[in-house]
């Protein structure tokens, strides 16, 4: 096998911040993928019609100074506030938003104006059920022991698919073996996004040989059991499982400190996007599985949203390639190192 040919992926979680730097980490994605749902943690946070149209403006003016990423589609989440209101969903899925996000506060970077409690959003979450709006869910109560927070969300996702039983759910950056098993005790409109991170490594990466602050995020790597499990059921080709990379740059000089007592400490945030496709070829292939590939990146997602599937190829030629060394000071995962594929786009897609 010397390349295997798909059609254009998605990716269905992607954050890429604001100011100068954002051009960088957005084009850093597009050159590979031809749509990504752009998460809204942004500060302020996109929860408005306004907001979120400007938010895309910026991103589609960035990618458009470069040919190799004009084609990019921004598709865009908006952050569920307490208290939001029935009209203001409205305006958002105006505005063309295709999923509102849910943050525990305190769960992960930028969401201390987050949700209590699914309560805390009542209105919104009817507003999203009736208009047909996905809720895209950060599963982590952050008062429990870290390896545990996602474990312990579950119930709550219980609750809210019994709550709002027409609500299609997904479970973001799903990263533990309960997860998987609560998964497949859910109705069928309940899915999961998975990383590359969560499906290729483990706890050893972040703290196993020295503590590595680049492989740290919300939630957090998990034990070679979760890994497992992860690998196992996204192999077995189910289509409720899809590809969001999570891939979340932040600054060096914060993953990197120097830190001082009482923090702020090492946010968490794996920038992957640039290793993802290369390293997801290399672990459909190492599992005998090459040709179940393009659904999990580029057609189990887009059927989840009801949208149409790309329409460019690409393909991912069996030769090293070589992770940036750093883009716009962010360390991508791997940066610098050899990966067994490349990516190479087809003439017009
Ligand atoms: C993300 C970020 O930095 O915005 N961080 C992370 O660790 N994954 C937010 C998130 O998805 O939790
Ligand atoms: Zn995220």
């Amino acid at each position: 096998m010397e390349f295997i040919e798909i059609r254009r992926p998605d990716d269905f979680h992607l954050h890429v911040r604001q100011g100068e730097p954002m051009a960088y980490w957005v084009r850093a994605s597009a050159r590979d993928f031809a749509r990504a749902l752009i998460m809204p943690n942004t500060i302020p946070p996109a929860d408005s019609p306004e907001r979120v149209e400007a938010y895309r403006a910026a991103i589609l003016a960035a990618v458009r100074e470069d040919p190799e990423t004009a084609g990019f589609t921004p598709l865009m989440a908006f952050k569920i506030m307490p208290g939001m209101g029935a009209e203001r969903v409205a305006g958002l899925k105006a505005a063309g938003c295709l999923a509102g996000k849910y943050y525990p506060a305190g769960a992960t970077t930028n969401s201390s104006d987050g949700l209590s409690s699914p309560a805390a959003a009542r209105e919104a979450l009817l507003a999203m059920e009736e208009l047909g709006l996905p809720l895209s869910i950060h599963a982590e109560l952050p008062e429990y022991f870290v390896l545990d927070r996602e474990k312990a969300f579950l119930p709550t996702i219980e609750r809210l698919s019994r709550d709002y039983p027409k609500l299609r759910i997904v479970i973001e950056h799903l990263s533990c073996a309960e997860s998987l098993e609560f998964l497949r005790s859910m109705p069928e409109r309940v899915c999961a996004t998975v990383t590359v991170h969560h499906l290729l490594y483990t706890m050893d990466e972040t703290m196993g040989e020295g503590l590595n602050p680049h492989f740290f995020c919300k939630p957090c790597l998990k034990t070679p059991r979760d890994r497992q499990a992860l690998q196992d059921a996204v192999l077995s080709g189910n289509p409720r499982i899809f590809f969001g990379s999570d891939s979340a740059p932040h600054a060096l000089s914060k993953k990197e400190g120097p830190f001082s007592l009482g923090g702020p400490y090492a946010p968490g945030g794996v920038f992957s996007a640039p290793a993802a496709l290369p390293l997801l070829a290399a672990f459909f292939e190492e599992g005998g599985m090459l040709s179940r590939l393009e659904n999990f990146t580029s057609a189990f997602g887009a059927a989840f949203y009801g949208l149409p599937r790309n329409s460019g190829r690409l393909r991912l030629v069996k030769r090293d390639s070589r992770v940036p060394e750093e883009i716009a000071g962010a360390l991508p995962m791997l940066a610098g190192r050899q990966l067994p594929f490349d990516v190479e786009r087809k003439e017009g897609a």
